[in-house]
């Protein structure tokens, strides 16, 4: 590992996009999806990126060793590959999984967890304080025996005991635990609180100076950046974040947030990090296309309006001098509105633009893929951003196993008449059907069309439309959710042990929105079809499917 990593000033970014970002109601990803956002966050400069919870299933287990043997070893712009961490529950069982998925990295973590509150231990774990003490002494060392880089989580640390969590950890240590990480599980603690138990760990932890201490917090209150910041200055080096900020319920410290802060306000904490903040807003699009969980406008950093200066006051301002109401320029985190190919740029321009983007391993045919539909974009839209580039490659390349294509789509709607749709797909066997179907706004007309093709059981839980650059003739991304109908006993969580209903996300891009919204519907049912496997030659039915995973 490189000095950087030793540095007392350096903070690591521990990024968990892909195991609690996971864990957010609707954020299934494909383990396609998973190993291009594991790509982008290596390029993004993460020192540390939790690639799952193998023991979930096998699906899981297979993202995570994939992970581990591809990315694992692929440099960061800090010259380092990612850790690659695998979560366990304190059990020989999920710490095996976890080893056996990740040990195919050039730096494997193993993080293991175990609660530590009284509410917790009392009535989920149904153990004393001594037996826990126990358990994580068993567990970690066994661990600690299959790998040399051991994360331990006293689980609900922020309702917990300190002076119990000064036991519980000390232990840790002793049985070979290098990081300690301090997690907020529900979101309780407030700056103060979180920054006081952090320093409090700090002075009276036997043993912790050997060991990094890591922050976790979740934002029920709001205030997961704001605790995490805190943390830092009481001591903690390194920080666990989500993309976007997602994650279960509330969610996660939001990674763009912590990073940012610490990189503007410098002078003042006089610490740095190792991400490349120009990579912020690729890797936010990407995960937001993906999960299908839509970025909110006013989100800091990410959001669509975080550098939109429109009240005249404040470009009266800007005019006068960028800083009176800017404190980041947009391109430090990758906001770029240039101009950079047009309806004139041939194949050679376009690949290197793509390269410049972080495309550059695209295969030959996706290549020919993505340049025909620039082509297309070029000739209804005469600016083509990196933004565009970024909602077509998405689109078209990072797309689910199509299933059902659309092949052609045409409605009617106003204020005369009943919206009519007509959707023509591409089905399964290569066959073509044309249907049609009213609804109450074209949207919904063309979701019923394709639903009487696709005869699958689901509801849409969410709907998103958001316009990638400005002016009339943009690219109109839209994002969705839904929820299979059917039967399906869901997947494991791995805190609260129980079973969470799986929702599917899907993306779409087009200038024309209704295009763009009945692939982002269909995108979103193939990545469904394509999890549990009854299309496509696969006999699976979604409760079999199911079973196997649990089990
Ligand atoms: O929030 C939490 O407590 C967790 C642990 C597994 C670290 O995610
Ligand atoms: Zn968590």
């Amino acid at each position: 590992m490189a000095d950087q990593w030793h540095d007392p000033n350096y903070v690591r970014v521990f990024d968990t996009t892909l195991r609690d970002g996971e864990q957010s109601p609707g954020a299934t990803l494909t383990s396609a999806e998973k190993l291009e956002v594991a790509r982008a966050l290596t390029r993004l400069g993460v020192d540390i990126m939790e690639a799952g919870f193998p023991a979930a299933s096998p699906d899981d287990f297979e993202a995570v060793k994939r992970i581990a043997e591809e990315v694992g070893h692929i440099p960061g712009p800090h010259g380092r590959p990612p850790v690659i961490c695998g979560l366990a529950r304190a059990t020989p069982h999920d710490i095996d999984a976890s080893w056996n998925a990740i040990k195919g990295a050039a730096h494997p973590r193993i993080h293991t967890f175990l609660a530590t509150s009284e509410i917790h231990m009392k009535y989920k774990l149904k153990m004393d304080p001594e037996q826990v003490v126990e358990r994580v002494i068993e567990m970690v060392s066994y661990a600690r025996s299959l790998c040399g880089d051991i994360e331990f989580s006293p689980e609900d640390a922020g309702r917990s005991d300190p002076e119990f969590l000064y036991v519980v950890l000390a232990e840790a240590i002793k049985a070979g635990a290098t990081t300690l990480n301090i997690p907020d599980t529900v979101g309780y603690t407030t700056p103060d609180e979180f920054g006081a138990l952090i320093a409090g760990i700090g002075r009276h932890t036997p043993g912790i100076a050997d060991c990094v201490i890591s922050v976790h917090c979740h934002n029920d209150l709001g205030l997961a950046t704001a605790n995490t910041l805190a943390g830092v200055r009481s001591g903690a080096r390194q920080v666990e974040v989500t993309i976007n900020g997602i994650g279960e319920r509330a969610g996660n410290t939001s990674l763009e947030e912590v990073v940012m802060a610490l990189h503007t306000r410098r002078p003042m904490f006089g610490l740095a990090t190792g991400i490349d903040t120009t990579q912020i807003m690729r890797v936010s699009k990407m995960v937001s296309n993906y999960t299908g969980i839509v970025v909110q406008p006013n989100k800091a950093i990410v959001g669509a309006n975080a550098f939109a200066h429109e009240a005249g006051i404040h470009q009266d301002g800007m005019l006068k001098h960028q800083e009176t109401y800017e404190i980041m320029q947009p391109e430090m985190v990758g906001v770029t509105t240039r101009l950079v190919l047009g309806k004139h740029s041939g194949r050679h321009a376009f690949r290197k633009r793509l390269a410049e983007l972080g495309y550059g391993g695209l295969a030959e045919e996706d290549l020919n893929k993505a340049f025909e539909r620039f082509k297309r974009l070029a000739d209804k839209k005469k600016v083509i951003t990196d933004a565009d580039l970024a909602a077509l490659i998405a689109d078209e390349i990072f797309k689910p196993q199509e299933f059902y294509a659309l092949d052609g789509l045409q409605v009617a709607c106003g204020t005369m008449g009943l919206p009519t749709a007509t959707v023509r797909l591409r089905k399964p066997d290569k066959s073509i059907e044309v249907v049609a179907a009213v609804g109450t706004g074209p949207v919904d007309a063309v979701y019923k069309a394709i639903d009487l093709i696709v005869a699958q059981p689901v509801t849409l839980l969410e709907f998103g439309v958001n316009a990638v650059t400005e002016g009339i003739d943009a690219l109109g991304e839209v994002t969705v959710r839904i929820h299979y109908e059917g039967n399906d006993a869901g997947v494991v969580n791995p805190q609260s042990e129980t079973s969470v209903p799986r929702t599917f996300g899907g993306h779409g891009a087009d200038t024309d929105i209704i295009v763009s919204s009945a692939r982002a519907y269909l995108s979103a049912l193939n990545k469904m079809i394509a999890a549990y496997g009854f299309e496509g030659g696969d006999d699976h039915t979604p409760e079999e499917m199911t079973e196997e995973a649990v089990n």
